[in-house]
């Protein structure tokens, strides 16, 4: 698909437009530009209540001889880059499933936002709106046309380079976004974690990043018990691997680092998970193919930072040589873990990842993304994630990064009385809680790993990397959550927590 950026009126041309309503009855501002019986045809509409203006509303219509399909973007007072991004999603899918291969749109005015903002938003919206996951469809969906013109429309000439700007960063995103979300909506079958590292591997070489992966030789060597210990109810080596990308201007500078849980499958283990929905279990590495896509969007856009990804890879299974309930394992960083339960398996590998981050680097800040706990899926629900940390300002820098993405998260409390709940009667920790919190005593287990030193955040995705259904520009399925989160936190870094 091709954006062309086009300086003109939108009464020229034959191509179907989409246009955005806001809600509250009344033509929005921006619609003085549209021609007279689009105008009247959008009143009429929203006068007779056929369309509200809604967020993620659609409604096709054929006004002179011409195809608009019109996108609610919700009240015109609380529009975002975030709403603009959702309408752009639904808007481009409603479009190509009505037969269309090209159409054009403009560029509505957001409070507080440039024009380049605006643009990235909307092609981010379109081209993540426009993502199907047909890979193993024989037959390909009718609604699986594809969309090969979108023209945008600029009324003034000069915001012509900072349209095209944003439109390559919002490209540059998607891209690696969608690269995330492949990743997660395919079988574990077909992505174990050596598929997943040469995924990394392939990135790596294209995006001109270094990745080094170490198999479980190199794992026992560094004492990560925890992650081999998940590993082995398992056939499929574990992979952990080392992504580093420093950016123009960024050698010697401390790195940031993000970490994701790789759990191509989480069968629960010898913990097994009862049978209903374990299918979707093949997302338990949200985590890492969000730290995977947000790497490779970073050196896409060749951002002057300093980034290091670890992703620790297994399956989770109940074979034969599964670790038990009530295992001890020694984490890399030294501390020993009681396994009360083999499904809380996320914490374990994270527990050697974080061990590993802290031995290897001088970290500035770590950030680690994981598909962690049912319990914040039932406390956050698909709106937002989970975030606790151990630095109120640098808790507060990855809110506000995913505020500004659109990729929000919600702070829960992390105070030191949740880490009696993970106190274990043999080892230095165990794994579970008490079934209370569970979200949180699932991140005061990881901060044993962590440490109090360097500013760490963990983010619980559970419940925002998988969609149930369509939404603005996420689809059923994998959303890459985080993605734009992270890059948005590379993008706003200045060195400092
Ligand atoms: N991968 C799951 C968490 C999960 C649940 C992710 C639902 C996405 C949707 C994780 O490994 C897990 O099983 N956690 C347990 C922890 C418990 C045993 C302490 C849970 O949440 O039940
Ligand atoms: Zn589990
Ligand atoms: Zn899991």
């Amino acid at each position: 698909m091709i954006f062309k950026v086009v300086s003109g009126s939108l009464s020229s041309g034959k191509e179907a437009l989409l246009l955005g309503l806001s809600e509250g009855g009344k033509l929005p501002a921006w619609a003085a530009g549209w021609p007279a019986p689009i105008r009247s045809a959008a009143k009429d509409l929203l006068k007779t209540k056929r369309v509200s203006g809604k967020l993620n509303e659609t409604f096709l219509l054929p006004v002179a001889g011409r195809w608009i399909v019109f996108a609610g973007v919700g009240k015109a007072a609380e529009l975002t880059l975030d709403k603009v991004r959702q309408a752009s999603g639904a808007g481009a899918r409603r479009i190509l499933s009505a037969g269309f291969d090209r159409f054009t749109r403009g560029l509505i005015p957001v409070p507080g936002a440039s024009v380049q903002q605006v643009a990235q938003a909307g092609a981010e919206g379109t081209l993540l709106g426009i993502y199907s996951f047909t890979r193993w469809k024989s037959v390909k969906p009718e609604d699986k046309k594809e969309l090969k013109i979108v023209t945008v429309l600029i009324g003034n000439g000069k915001d012509l380079s900072a349209v095209r700007k944003g439109i390559e960063a919002g490209r540059q995103i998607a891209d690696s976004a969608i690269w995330t979300r492949d990743m997660v909506n395919q079988p574990a079958n077909k992505l174990t974690p050596t598929m997943l590292a040469n995924e990394a591997k392939s990135a790596a070489r294209k995006f001109r990043f270094s990745c080094r992966i170490l198999d479980m030789k190199a794992q026992k060597k560094l004492g990560m018990e925890a992650l081999l210990g998940v590993a082995r109810g398992s056939r499929e080596p574990s992979k952990f691997i080392v992504l580093e990308y420093k950016g123009p201007g960024s050698s010697g500078k401390k790195p940031l680092i993000w970490l994701g849980k790789g759990i191509t499958f989480d069968s629960g283990g010898i913990s097994i998970k009862p049978s209903e929905k374990m299918e979707l279990m093949k997302y338990d590495m949200a985590g890492a193919a969000a730290v995977l896509g947000a790497v490779r969007a970073t050196a896409a856009l060749k951002l002057p930072v300093h980034v290091v990804g670890l992703i620790a890879s297994t399956e989770n299974l109940p074979g034969g040589s599964a670790q038990k309930p009530g295992d001890v394992v020694r984490a890399m960083g030294g501390k020993t873990i009681e396994v009360i339960n083999t499904d809380a398996e996320g914490r374990l590998v994270l527990a050697d990842a974080l061990g590993y981050a802290r031995k290897n680097y001088k970290p500035a800040a770590m950030v680690d993304l994981a598909t962690l706990t049912g319990a914040c899926v039932v406390a956050l629900g698909q709106h937002c994630g989970g975030l606790m940390g151990t630095n109120a300002s640098w808790n507060k820098q990855v809110e506000k990064a995913g505020q500004q993405s659109g990729e929000r998260v919600w702070e829960l409390p992390l105070w030191t009385e949740y880490t009696e709940a993970v106190r274990s009667d043999v080892a230095d920790v165990k794994n579970v809680g008490d079934g209370k919190a569970g979200t949180i005593t699932a991140a005061a287990f990881l901060r044993e790993f962590a440490g109090e030193e360097i500013p760490w955040v963990h983010l619980d995705i559970a419940g925002v990397a998988w969609a149930d259904a369509d939404r603005g520009h996420l689809r059923k399925g994998a959303t890459a959550f985080g993605v734009r989160l992270l890059v948005d936190l590379a993008a706003g870094w200045n060195g400092k927590v």
